[in-house]
């Protein structure tokens, strides 16, 4: 049994530095690393500063000592959600036995054991631009698939691109994502001329989920889960941030060496067999891989390297280019706003990503893309609103691979 839990919002504080608000991000950022809440955003309380804006999920029997204190200090707040146990049951329920149901496959959250039954299935469905890839094992022993998508007319030279999903287990619009663009690939590729290119050019390699571990948990016990499920003899906290235990400034600012907190980066990069698995798959492909796409929640932005530094890479302005353009796209056909721009500068440093490391290993196309929304449900975007969340995404992801085929 879930108890029933409340999401509450600390407004955002006035963005002078006076000595007042800075009192004030202190206070917030004690609330947040007690009474048991889980800080949705910024993910850690060393981000908030003076004019930060909060989002706290706070567990309802401490609901009334958070408020109080917020009160106490003078911290303005709103609940923008109190109906959290209803919105995370509306996630699990499987309503695919009703007839009447109306929604599709794709517009459901699923179990780690349906995705996995899921890709078999499309493998089996599609086997002639469809192959599954068991390509390791994560720290419980799931197993780690990924689909290879190819098109039909396959060219002589051909490149490819990565997509991987789940990496932080409490996103389930990323898996979500993940689906629902194998799904459109396989049922638009002779109806959608885009997508026919992209497959036509690229190997598509798609991870659904690279946490199983943690997706499940997410499940069955701790929904705001979000690092992997590794245990380690020095303490008695479990999981490592598996997007902090890549080889790119491992560990240094904006990632953690405790293992009680959200962002710890894990004993050394690469510790985590997830992190290992994906990083053997990517430099063993290096040559043909040209995009690398990571997806997450929530915060609709589109990033890319450097998180783990303030530099701008050699093709920051190419880069700013492929996301302006998605972004523009996507206010055009869907009137929804995305931030872009280089990781740093647009959210906070994150060092250890994939999306670095990637880029260092020679893969210089490499995207985070956060989905929806920007906090209104966070983690918990309701099954109704998981097509918009995905048609967007797609075409961002469209119109960065065809930028990308054009330009390599
Ligand atoms: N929100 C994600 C995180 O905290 C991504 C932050 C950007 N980091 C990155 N490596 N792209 O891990
Ligand atoms: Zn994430």
């Amino acid at each position: 049994m879930v108890p029933a839990k409340y999401h509450t919002v600390t407004q955002k504080m006035p963005a002078d530095e006076d000595v007042t608000t800075k009192e004030q991000a202190a206070i917030a950022r004690n609330i947040s690393s007690q009474y048991e809440t889980v800080l949705w955003s910024p993910v850690s309380p060393e981000h908030i500063r003076a004019g930060t804006e909060v989002h706290l999920f706070v567990p309802a029997n401490n609901l009334k000592n958070v408020l109080d204190d917020l009160q106490t200090h003078n911290l303005k707040y709103i609940v923008l959600l109190d109906n959290t146990n209803e919105l995370i049951e509306m996630q699990t329920r499987n309503d695919s036995s009703d007839p009447r149901s109306s929604t599709s496959y794709y517009e459901r959250y699923h179990s780690l054991e349906d995705i996995y039954f899921w890709i078999h299935k499309m493998a089996q469905d599609y086997p002639d631009m469809i192959k599954v890839l068991l390509i390791g094992s994560s720290f419980e022993k799931n197993p780690l698939y990924v689909l290879k998508l190819s098109g039909r007319q396959e060219r002589a030279e051909k490149r490819a691109m990565w997509i991987d999903c789940g990496i932080h287990a409490r996103e389930w619009i990323s898996p979500a994502f993940c689906l629902w663009f194998v799904q459109y690939s396989v049922s638009f590729y002779t109806q959608n001329n885009e997508i026919k290119e992209i497959l036509d050019s690229m190997d598509i390699y798609v991870l659904p989920v690279m946490n199983p571990d943690g997706y499940q948990y997410t499940w069955t016990t701790n929904r705001m889960w979000r690092k992997n499920r590794s245990v380690r003899q020095d303490s008695n906290c479990i999981g490592t941030d598996l997007n902090r235990n890549f080889d790119a400034n491992w560990c240094t600012k904006g990632a953690s060496p405790r293992p009680c907190e959200e962002i710890y980066c894990g004993q050394y990069p690469e510790s985590e067999p997830e992190a290992v698995v994906v990083a053997n798959f990517l430099r063993s492909h290096k040559d043909v891989l040209k995009l690398y796409l990571s997806i997450h929640s929530y915060g609709q932005m589109l990033l890319f390297p450097y998180a783990c530094s303030n530099e701008h890479v050699p093709n920051h302005a190419d880069l700013l280019q492929l996301v302006e353009e998605a972004a523009m796209k996507i206010k055009k056909h869907y009137r929804n706003i995305y931030k872009y721009g280089a990781s740093a500068e647009t959210i906070y440093l994150a060092p250890g990503g994939s999306d670095d490391w990637a880029y260092n290993l020679g893969i210089l196309y490499s995207f985070t893309f956060e989905l929806e929304d920007r906090g209104r449900y966070g983690f918990l975007l309701p099954p109704s609103l998981i097509s918009k969340a995905c048609n967007e995404a797609l075409l961002a992801v469209k119109s960065v691979a065809l930028r990308v085929i054009q330009k390599t």
